[in-house]
């Protein structure tokens, strides 16, 4: 599984590329809020960071907004991929855009039905949001589960990737469950790394090593 980081702080894309677990980032319109960036300058940064694919999200309603945006954020460097809102507007966007070679990521999937959509208008990934459907009381995995038998009955080539990840149980069940892609806040790729266990081990060989003879 591939593991994407979900967030345009270019602080935390640097700590987790260190990490060696960074495959790609993420980004979102409520990501650059957060940082108080502009978007190509923030885009251009992160793909000075991470050589992967670096989504980032056009906005506009209608087909012929969304793809004059997907080719202008095309631009901005090879390994950007362009996020494209589910719809009726957002598929004729992807079709065209995949056409001429630009890479899309379909985002706020929250349907198998949606999903099968994107596959046909030949997507690159489709991202179903697992966290927001949770928080609705449906059961976000169980869609990443339909997603992903359906795409395999046909051999479809739109990648799956996890989206709206909230926690690392998520990320275990989207690679037991064969997902292409998880794109995962930084608070969670920490939370990977750590075991109570681990920090207990850690804590008894330090006390230990204090009791060894050093020469
Ligand atoms: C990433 O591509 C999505 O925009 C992001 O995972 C959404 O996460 P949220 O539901 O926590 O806002």
């Amino acid at each position: 599984m591939k593991f994407f980081i979900d967030t345009a702080d270019v602080k935390e894309i640097r700590a987790a590329w260190e990490m060696g677990c960074v495959d790609g980032v993420t980004t979102n319109p409520s990501l650059l809020a957060k940082v108080g960036r502009p978007l190509e300058e923030t885009i251009r940064e992160i793909c000075s960071i991470v050589d992967g694919p670096i989504s980032a999200e056009a906005v506009s309603l209608d087909a012929p907004g969304l793809i004059a945006e997907g080719r202008q954020l095309a631009k901005i460097h090879d390994n950007v991929v362009v996020k494209i809102p589910m719809g009726v507007e957002g598929m004729k966007a992807v079709k065209a855009l995949t056409a001429v070679g630009i890479r899309t990521n379909v985002t706020l999937c929250f349907s198998a039905n949606q999903a099968l959509l994107c596959a046909k208008a030949g997507a690159t990934y489709v991202s179903p949001f697992v966290g927001r459907l949770d928080d609705i009381s449906q059961d976000g995995m169980e869609l990443i589960a339909d997603i992903i038998s359906i795409f395999r009955n046909y051999d479809y080539r739109t990648q799956v990737l996890v989206a709206s990840i909230r926690n690392p149980v998520h990320v275990l069940q989207s690679a037991r469950l064969g997902a292409d892609v998880a794109t995962v806040p930084f608070s969670v790729i920490q939370q990977l790394s750590q075991h109570p266990l681990t920090d207990a081990g850690i804590a008894k060989f330090l006390k230990d090593w204090e009791k060894v003879p050093k020469k």
